[in-house]
């Protein structure tokens, strides 16, 4: 067999209605759908080389070699994609984050997304958007989101090839900027993939569930109508909701300190005096502030002046993932 090399660039998301919870754990079926915007400029690259000479996979994350779970969980995304090529090569996989490293923004939807294209193209798969997305799902739910571009809506379902993202509104069709707070650079206590499985020992998790549905139609048309204020609303909201769902489950989950309140005050304070500015927080402290393209610089300043806010990150809706280079050479 010979040496078959590809590279892909693949975005961050953030997302506006989340995912928390996981119908299978195993294959990340997500229990409700979510919405999210794919950020630009927020970048994971990756090179996946499938070579025969090989003994093992071997991971590199920036400029460290990554072993232990980190790694397995790379193999075992490598596992999928041999599956679907029917090959047993192993790989090399050199991947670079374009974003500061250590400051508590995940990097596994970027980083999946980035791996399932590079991965694929190496072995010559030519995969359709919607089932590379179902692919990247597998490795972290959230980068089933991050293989398309512009505001992405990810399918909740029962079957793995059902449960997609998709774009519903390509990046240009409204400048929402993310200002992203950043307020702790330590590494989160509890990950997401354990978080996922502690979701249903809430009681307020069904409820959460079972009201997504609406949540999702109306932040789809507020995106639609480029409706800055109703957006607002439902993106507070559904943040809220999914921290409630952390922090009353057992062991309670929680995610915020005390300088995470502290921009959520503002925040809420800013848009009552008539700023276009709202927040939504993932599972960790920073807190990820939207806005319009013009407020952007003013919204940032006030930020960097809240207390225990350490540096403001801005990324603009970005495209889908794509591939830079493929190479196959005889060994
Ligand atoms: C809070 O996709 O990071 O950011 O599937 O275990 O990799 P794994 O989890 P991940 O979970 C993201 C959770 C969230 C909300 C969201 O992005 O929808």
């Amino acid at each position: 067999m010979p040496i078959r090399k590809a590279t892909s660039c693949a975005n961050s998301n953030i997302a506006l209605i989340k995912y928390w919870g996981n119908r299978d754990d195993k294959l990340r079926l997500p229990t409700n759908g979510s919405i999210s915007i794919t950020l630009d400029g927020l970048t994971t690259t990756t090179t996946v080389t499938f070579d025969p000479a090989l003994a093992a996979d071997q991971v590199q994350i920036g400029a460290g070699i990554v072993s232990g779970e980190a790694a397995a969980r790379v193999s075992q995304h490598l596992d999928h994609v041999r599956q679907l090529a029917g090959v047993t090569d192993h790989a090399e996989v050199v991947s670079v984050n374009n974003f500061p490293t250590g400051v508590g923004i995940a990097s596994s939807a970027s980083a999946f997304a980035a791996l399932s294209l590079a991965a694929t193209a190496a072995l010559g798969l030519s995969l359709s958007e919607r089932a590379l997305s179902s692919l990247a799902r597998l490795g972290s739910g959230s980068a089933a989101r991050s293989i398309p571009g512009g505001f992405v809506e990810w399918y909740a379902a029962d079957q793995h090839a059902d449960s997609y993202a998709e774009s519903f509104a390509p990046a240009d069709y409204w400048s929402l900027i993310d200002l992203i707070a950043i307020v702790s650079r330590t590494h989160k206590t509890t990950g997401s993939t354990e978080g996922h499985a502690l979701a249903n020992s809430s009681p307020y998790q069904a409820t959460r569930v079972a009201t997504a549905p609406e949540r999702i139609a109306r932040c789809k048309q507020a995106v639609l109508a480029r409706d800055f204020d109703a957006l607002a609303e439902v993106v507070e909201h559904d943040s809220t909701l999914m921290h409630a769902v952390m922090m009353t489950g057992n062991p309670a989950l929680f995610y915020w300190q005390p300088s995470t309140l502290a921009i959520m005050a503002s925040v809420r304070e800013w848009r009552a005096a008539g700023l276009p500015v709202c927040y939504t927080i993932d599972a960790g402290a920073n807190v990820h502030c939207l806005t319009l393209p013009d407020q952007a610089d003013a919204i940032r300043t006030r930020l960097r002046a809240v207390p225990g806010v350490e540096e403001v990150l801005y990324a603009a809706p970005g495209g889908p993932a794509h591939l830079l280079e493929r190479l196959i050479a005889s060994p």
